[in-house]
């Protein structure tokens, strides 16, 4: 994956930054001893974690140095660490792992998921959110330009679209024989967007980097134009001339 924009990401932080706190108004710890953010991208969900346990050891990790200068620059009193998911291992005492928006880029993170809820104490808290948006209209776009346009056979735009989640029954299946309680719900958000052109804009922050970063500028021009001209046609500005983004998320808390 290419680095990842801090200044994009953080355009739409207020909205970005809700699900995190409806997933941590669910964590049933009051003191955990180490709590990891995994992915902690400028450090707006790790924050979050600093605020509700101010007693312990928070540290964020992400794989993207963009991110994780910008995290320290907000959070300079807390831990970061450069490392990626599919081969990290917590250490002693990790009572919380906290995902927000992060395990949708890993292929295998249900078994990725697995793993980490085995390796933590009794009690631990395994908590993920992920888009659930794969068949939303704004998803199915960036798939079709990337599908369509002259880097159709660019072989980073044909793996650039991420796949559908698996169902709830799978990730219960595979996470409750080895939890002591496990919730898991979807969340429908409506984000009210200036304009569809910023839809186009939220998700240069996110899912159409992948695309775009292959090409160069007057092909990411182009992709861009394509793009937003479906976006426009598709999401019609209500009676303000706003528009809704329609935005499903999956949340997983596990107790072990
Ligand atoms: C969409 S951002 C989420 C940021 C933050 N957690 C939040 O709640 O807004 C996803 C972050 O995950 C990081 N990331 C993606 N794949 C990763 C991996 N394999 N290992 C570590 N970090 C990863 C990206 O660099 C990015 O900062």
């Amino acid at each position: 994956m290419e680095d990842w924009s801090a200044r994009q990401y953080l355009k739409f932080e207020d909205e970005r930054t809700r699900p995190p706190r409806d997933l941590l108004a669910q964590v049933p710890l009051q003191r955990p001893r180490r709590v990891v953010d995994l992915g902690c991208g400028p450090g707006n969900s790790t924050e979050l974690l600093v605020e509700r346990f101010p007693q312990s050891e928070v540290i964020g990790l992400d794989s993207s140095p963009d991110m994780l200068r910008k995290a320290r620059e907000q959070l300079p009193n807390c831990k970061f660490v450069a490392a990626d998911i599919a081969t990290w291992k917590p250490g002693p005492a990790t009572d919380l792992i906290f995902g927000n928006a992060v395990m949708q880029w890993l292929p295998d993170h249900p078994a990725i998921m697995r793993r980490l809820l085995e390796a933590m104490p009794q009690g631990g808290v395994l908590a993920i959110q992920m888009p659930d948006n794969t068949r939303e209209p704004a998803l199915v776009f960036q798939r079709e330009v990337g599908d369509s346009g002259p880097w159709r056979d660019d072989p980073e735009i044909k793996a650039a679209a991420r796949d559908h989640l698996p169902p709830p029954e799978a990730y219960y299946d595979l996470l409750k024989p080895i939890c002591a309680h496990i919730d898991i719900w979807h969340t429908v958000y409506n984000h009210v967007m200036a304009t569809p052109q910023a839809i186009t804009e939220w998700f240069k922050g996110s899912s159409l980097q992948p695309f775009l970063s292959p090409l160069d500028a007057a092909a990411r021009e182009k992709f861009l134009a394509a793009y937003t001209e479906k976006i426009v046609r598709a999401y019609q500005p209500r009676f303000d001339g706003k528009v809704l983004l329609r935005f499903p998320r999956l949340f997983i808390v596990a107790v072990r």
